[in-house]
């Protein structure tokens, strides 16, 4: 399957299962306190999500089983929410969903603080978030993939973090993923060139210790294997001619 370049009608289907997605994140937010269990957020989702109309693009992608993932400290993605799993004081919990809308997905992926958290991870929160801040300079028509992974490697690098090697951003549309693959680790290639009309999930992973990564009995949950915590930022951007748009916030420029 080709990189697709989506059509003005696309872009727009696109914008609203985004804007859908962002207010969704901003929902959740409210919720994270200590005490709430992880399937507790996963039910307000299922439910956010149907009040949109939409239906998560997760549950039920390769088995998964819940309507989103929720990651908690050195779990670093893919996370299946549980009755059990209780969110405590100083925790850092990564919300990662997705919907669709007519047909077109969405994806983003937050990092919260449970109460007030250890000044360290609030640095680790931040610099996922400006690795992605970094990456989407690099989203420009003309400029190359890897120029991205280029952007965002150098960013974790210049704090001190891991990036993580195993998991990508990619592309999306009519599948949650389409290629191409968008590594957050520098390339020894460019990478296919980017044009207006291409909507990628860039989603740096970036680790407080070794980046290194294993997957838990569960096949899904993806962790430190030095169990040190990690964090996730996410957003759908979409290439334009000149800027690039994030798509997955509330009000859309
Ligand atoms: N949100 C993940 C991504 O960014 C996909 C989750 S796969 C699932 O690509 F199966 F856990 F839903
Ligand atoms: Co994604």
């Amino acid at each position: 399957m080709p990189v697709t370049i989506k059509s003005s009608h696309e872009i727009e289907l696109m914008r609203v299962s985004c804007r859908n997605l962002a207010v969704l994140h901003e929902e959740l937010a409210k919720m994270i306190r200590p005490g709430i269990s992880t399937l507790e957020i996963d039910r307000e989702a299922a439910r956010i999500i149907k009040s949109f109309g939409c239906v998560s693009s997760f549950l039920n992608y390769n088995g998964y089983p819940g309507h989103l993932c929720v990651s908690v400290n050195e779990e670093v993605v893919h996370g299946i929410p549980k009755a059990e799993r209780i969110l405590r004081e100083g925790d850092i919990v990564s919300l990662d969903a997705g919907m669709i809308y007519r047909g077109y997905h969405s994806d983003a992926a937050r990092t919260w603080a449970v109460g007030s958290v250890d000044e360290d991870c609030l640095k680790l929160m931040a610099a996922a978030e400006e690795c992605f801040r970094r990456g989407i300079l690099k989203a420009r028509a003309g400029l190359h993939l890897h120029d991205i992974s280029e952007a965002i490697n150098a960013c974790a690098d210049e704090h001190g973090y891991g990036v993580v090697h195993e998991l990508c951003g990619h592309g999306i549309g009519r599948e949650l993923h389409e290629p191409p693959q968008i590594p957050n680790n520098r390339q020894k290639t460019r990478g296919i060139l980017l044009r207006p009309g291409m909507t990628l999930a860039i989603e740096p992973m970036i680790t407080m210790g070794s980046r290194e990564v294993r997957w838990m009995p569960d096949k899904w949950t993806v962790v430190t294997k030095d169990g040190k915590p990690a964090a996730h930022y996410e957003n759908t951007v979409l290439i334009t001619e000149g800027e690039p748009e994030i798509l997955t916030v509330r009000q859309v420029r």
